[in-house]
């Protein structure tokens, strides 16, 4: 058993009358850990999560968990906890006999299961003497009876589909913590869907990055922001995500912007060095929060300064460079003159991607 992950997927499809919505898919989860499945809408995170829990049955692959091959268990007997998008709640049955349901499908009663249901309640910080139906809670605290549910049966694994997508923002944020801190205070192996990064950066151990049913990147949150592996997650991760900036090599030492206006950027950022050769596209990923904005000066990018944001304690600036639109976050003090100005972007470890692929160009030595 050595060296095999708590949680081990490998080559899961499933397609739904002939559209495929995962693509032989592979992850490993290391037990205890808390990860979150990021991608946008549709590219397969409930169905995957479905799968582990046993409600859908996949095409093909398999499913370790904790040594066992579980991938034709029936969900009852797999002991996997998990809240739905909608959180699912029995309407007609009270509180208690909601987060009860799971014990009584797996034979506990009684006693036993009276203090499993108020172990359940008091960690999702519910009062376990709250005599109310679910229709007459508020979502946060519907939320959270689905959590106790899932959790009142000491799940070996705990799935969360969007568990924070019916709260408001302000909400998100105190009950994502929560989450956390339940997570670490249980203990239990923690899968959780979002489609907000954010999120995913600030509770996860590890993301697991997707896109059309294909894991792209499985990485700690850190890895994810300094090393995307693709054009498309530099571009939704950070807040505001990176820019995007498509260029074509001109020659060793300049590119053209779009537009047709060029650029001759400081020797870190050519295309030489870059192992661009003249006439091939990339994009270059910016971030925002890297940015710089100053006068004339060599490697600056001549840009045009458009609206500015305020957001409390930074503003987003944004700029034109040739027809390229990009966002820069600055310090709200920071004075910025228009209507031109010269951008400078970082010089260490540039992120450039094949325009065509999206991939990541290796790195220069
Ligand atoms: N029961 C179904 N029948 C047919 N197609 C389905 C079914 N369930 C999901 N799909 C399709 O499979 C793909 C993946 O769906 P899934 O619900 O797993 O996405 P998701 O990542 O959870 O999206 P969201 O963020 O919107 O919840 C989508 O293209 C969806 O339309
Ligand atoms: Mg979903």
């Amino acid at each position: 058993m050595t060296g095999f992950p708590y949680l081990r997927i490998r080559s899961l499809g499933k397609a739904y009358r002939g559209a495929t919505a995962l693509h032989d898919f592979d992850l490993d989860v290391e037990q205890g850990a808390f990860v979150a499945l990021l991608g946008p809408s549709g590219c397969g995170k409930s169905t995957l999560l479905q799968i582990l829990s046993g409600l859908l049955e996949p095409d093909r692959g398999e499913i370790h968990l904790a040594g066992a091959d579980i991938t034709r268990l029936p969900p009852w007997r797999r002991n996997i906890g998990l809240v739905f998008q909608n959180y699912a709640l029995f309407p007609h049955l009270s509180i208690r006999q909601n987060v009860r349901f799971g014990l009584d499908m797996l034979g506990i009663k009684g006693k036993e299961a009276d203090a499993r249901v108020d172990e359940a309640l008091e960690m999702v910080g519910l009062d376990p003497a709250l005599a109310r139906r679910p229709s007459e809670l508020s979502g946060g605290q519907q939320q959270r009876v689905a959590i106790a549910r899932a959790i009142a049966i000491r799940p070996r694994l705990l799935l969360l589909d969007e568990p924070l997508s019916n709260l408001d923002a302000v909400l998100r944020q105190k009950v994502r913590l929560e989450l956390r801190q339940l997570h670490d205070r249980t203990g239990i192996t923690t899968i959780m869907v979002t489609h907000d990064q954010a999120e995913a950066l600030a509770t996860a151990d590890r993301v697991a990055v997707m896109e059309a049913g294909r894991l792209l990147q499985y990485e700690a949150p850190q890895g994810l922001y300094r090393n995307p592996a693709t054009a498309f997650i530099a571009g939704f991760i950070g807040s505001p995500a990176a820019n995007l900036l498509p260029l074509v090599a001109r020659d060793t030492a300049s590119w053209t912007l779009p537009g047709g206006e060029l650029w001759q950027p400081d020797a870190a950022l050519t295309p030489a060095r870059n192992g661009v050769a003249a006439g091939a596209a990339c994009l270059m990923a910016l971030r925002p929060e890297t940015l710089a904005l100053g006068s004339l000066g060599p490697g600056g990018l001549p840009v045009r300064i458009g609206a500015i944001e305020f957001t409390g304690g930074d503003q987003l600036v944004h700029v034109e460079a040739g027809q390229a639109r990009l966002t820069l976050r600055l310090p709200a003090g920071t004075r910025v003159a228009g209507p031109t100005a010269w951008l400078f972007p970082p010089i260490q470890s540039p992120l450039l991607f094949d325009a065509n692929t999206g991939r990541r160009l290796p790195t220069p030595h």
